[in-house]
């Protein structure tokens, strides 16, 4: 069986707060769908709304075709995995991955047999006789991950399960992560974080949310190659967004007119421009940009150059740089037509 996620208009408000604004939101049958966005953007309440902690004040829910949106958490075949802390720690790791099947009194001839399956596939078959307080961080989350799968959930819910770790593990983590999809194809996904490297490396698409809004959903290609909004471009990789005129053919960057597509963009019109600072190159080039170095940081493969551009500070990564360049010294950046993305002016918000 597969079952989607579908958010009707859901809207959460506390006292007088609107936390979660009208969400309106398709997760398809066994999609990864990343909810990304900074701190208090609504992230958590969103998912809790799935889960059924959280009751929406306008709105409903549904799971593949039933409205759960007044049904009690235990009704709704999801899983869920929250970012640290969850296991009880009283219980062995078997018993904690066997608690939602006993409370769903799922039949106890059973329960042994399912336990051990979602160990294995967390890669965790050897520790079942273990508490939480003698496993590491990560080894705790993938018991936790193992209780959520254990009941065989239509839904997974995970809200930051990484941000505990270090960044070492968190990135074996997502790689696990990505593995498991791909032997349970058929488990939608909803995947909280502010993290967009793991929302590029999940998920199928991202929803963009901004205080309480979704703000931009796409593939995570179509939200870096093709940002719609300055929040996204921003939030969704690294941007230059630089403030222009569209002129004929281009635009008008503080008297330098560059040759970018500008589709339908009245001429005249404020714009601004999104350039990725890995698709800036240093020396001659088209949509030549003259300034003076006011920074340069070292990241081991690249440098990232910060050039001062007629009042504008236009970011740079660039490779293989034998020299770095003093600062103050004169440079020139360019960049390709193609590389270039046009957004209206005042889309910021929405
Ligand atoms: N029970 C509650 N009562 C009142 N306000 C709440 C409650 N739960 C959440 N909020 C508020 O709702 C807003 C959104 O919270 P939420 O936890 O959904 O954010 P988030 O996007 O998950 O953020 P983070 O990345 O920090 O986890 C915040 O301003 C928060 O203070
Ligand atoms: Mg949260």
């Amino acid at each position: 069986m597969t079952s989607g996620i579908r958010f009707d208009g859901v809207s959460v408000v506390y006292g007088e707060t609107t936390v979660l604004d009208a969400l309106t939101l398709t997760v398809e049958p066994g999609e990864v769908m990343a909810l990304l966005g900074p701190s208090g953007s609504g992230k958590t309440t969103a998912l809790r709304t799935v889960a059924g902690f959280v009751t929406p004040s306008a709105g409903r829910v549904h799971i593949g075709d039933r409205d759960v949106t007044d049904l009690p958490p235990y009704q709704r075949g999801i899983g869920m995995v929250v970012q640290q802390y969850a296991l009880f720690p009283h219980l062995r790791v078997d018993e904690n991955v066997a608690f939602g099947l006993k409370a769903r009194k799922h039949p106890r001839a059973e329960i042994p047999g399912r336990v051990a399956e979602a160990l294995e596939m967390t890669g965790m078959g050897a520790y079942a006789r273990r508490h939480p307080r003698e496993l590491s961080g990560g080894q705790q989350q993938r018991v936790a991950i193992a209780r959520a799968l254990a009941i065989r959930p239509d839904v997974l819910l995970l809200d930051e399960p990484l941000s505990a770790l270090d960044a070492q593990l968190r990135s074996g983590m997502l790689a696990e992560l990505a593995r498991l999809h791909r032997e349970l194809p058929d488990v939608s996904v909803l995947y909280v974080t502010h993290d967009q490297v793991e929302a590029l490396t999940l998920a199928d698409r991202i929803a963009v949310m901004d205080r309480a809004r979704l703000r931009d959903c796409g593939t995570p290609q179509e939200l870096y190659r093709r940002p719609r909004t300055e929040f996204t471009a921003s939030f969704v990789g690294n941007a230059n967004l630089l403030p222009v005129r569209v002129a004929a053919g281009g635009v008008d960057l503080g008297g330098t007119v560059l040759e970018v597509p500008v589709g339908d963009a009245a001429p005249g019109s404020a714009a601004t421009l999104c350039v990725r600072p890995h698709l800036v190159g240093l020396g001659e080039g088209p949509n030549a940009l003259r300034g003076r170095i006011a920074e340069v940081q070292w990241r081991g493969a690249t440098h990232r150059l910060y050039v001062d551009v007629g009042g504008h500070r236009v970011k740079a990564d660039v490779r293989e740089l034998r020299d770095t360049p003093p600062l103050g010294s004169e440079v020139v950046l360019h960049f390709a037509p193609e590389d270039a993305v046009l957004l209206a002016a005042g889309v910021r918000d929405g």
